[in-house]
């Protein structure tokens, strides 16, 4: 198994990435035996196509390398980097591009809900972003991508982009890779609007629970999360056409590792009174390690930089072969 996700470091990150992505990380590599190996990347080339100034983006990777560290990503076991100091995906975006074509791009959902009305604004990257993508996943041969449902399409662009080229070159260079989307993937809704998801940019703070905020916080922002009047219901069915009862829900049962069942069964008939605390109890008791080896390890730039450069130099050697292969097959001289 050759296990590969990145994640763009675009900043502020919450507990829905926690729970939507890199919980699930760390449960891979943990799960992984000895003969295979996970690779875990913050998709920094990928972030170009969001405009960041430079002291920006340099705080960005530290942040979210620190976060995956912090959340147990461990740089020994997995290997951990950003893409930009690994050249050889760029290469191999490149030489893609004369694989890929126009049309399977034009079919991308997410490009056409990124770019809205003005597709003559946008810009190439966010066009071949998923080029890039494909380049990350095959240049590794890796069997196992774990991904939101949102990403699908951009795994079988690259399923598709390496049937093209080993066809095309008759070689049996690129391995198909698979998606894994969790099956109950946790989708964490806005504290503030149990219908919209929790994201870094809503305009308001109370509206998600990030990694860097202290005991205190998360607490008044659980106590501020919209609710109804309503009591809890003995079973998950009574959750219907509440929202917001059902994210809160949602999120204990997600962090204790319950359903929501169980947890309407033993809160039944109680307020959100009663809910809240144990709810903002969970909340901080999971968060609090984490925030706190994410604040250590952030006083400490030259040590980041040390396991990036690390994890750089294990993802190049793994990456060489393939991008020797695919520029051999091409008849490019390098
Ligand atoms: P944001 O929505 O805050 O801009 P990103 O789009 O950068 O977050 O997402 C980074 C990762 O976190 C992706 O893998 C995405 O699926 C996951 N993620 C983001 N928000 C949530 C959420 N509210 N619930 C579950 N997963 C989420
Ligand atoms: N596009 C992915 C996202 O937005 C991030 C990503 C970039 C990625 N390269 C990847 C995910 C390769 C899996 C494999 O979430």
């Amino acid at each position: 198994m050759r296990v590969l996700s990145g994640i763009q470091p675009t900043g502020n990150l919450h507990l829905g990435n926690y729970l939507g992505a890199i919980r699930n990380w760390v449960w891979m590599q943990d799960d992984m035996d000895s003969d295979s190996q996970c690779f875990f990347f913050l998709a920094d080339m990928h972030s170009i196509t969001v405009h960041e100034g430079r002291e920006a983006r340099i705080r960005n990777v530290r942040d979210m390398a620190a976060a995956l560290v912090a959340a147990g990503i461990d740089p020994d076991r997995s290997v951990l980097f950003n893409q930009a100091r690994v050249p050889a995906h760029a290469e191999l975006c490149w030489l893609l591009n004369g694989t890929a074509r126009i049309g399977w791009l034009n079919r991308m959902t997410q490009f056409k809900d990124k770019v809205g009305k003005d597709r003559e604004g946008a810009s190439i990257g966010l066009f071949v972003y998923p080029v890039l993508q494909a380049a990350d996943i095959l240049l590794y041969n890796a069997t196992h991508v774990p991904v939101g449902e949102d990403q699908k399409q951009h795994l079988e662009l690259a399923r598709d982009i390496a049937t093209k080229f080993n066809t095309d070159f008759d070689v049996d260079l690129f391995t198909m890779p698979a998606p894994i989307i969790p099956k109950e993937s946790a989708r964490i809704m806005s504290l503030r609007d149990g219908s919209a998801k929790m994201s870094k940019s809503d305009p308001s703070d109370l509206s998600r629970i990030n990694l860097t905020d202290d005991d205190d916080a998360i607490m008044q922002k659980v106590k501020k999360a919209k609710t109804d009047p309503e009591p809890l219901p003995e079973t998950a069915e009574g959750l219907a056409g509440r929202p917001e009862a059902n994210n809160l829900v949602g999120i204990f049962a997600t962090l204790t590792g319950r359903t929501p069942d169980a947890v309407c069964a033993d809160f039944a008939g109680k307020g959100f009174g009663a809910f809240k605390p144990a709810l903002g109890d969970v909340l901080v008791e999971t968060l609090r390690p984490i925030r706190e080896r994410f604040l250590a390890l952030r006083t400490d730039d030259a040590a980041l930089d040390a396991i990036l450069n690390k994890g750089a130099a294990r993802a190049a050697a793994a990456a060489e072969p393939t991008l020797r292969a695919a520029y051999d097959a091409m008849g490019l001289m390098r």
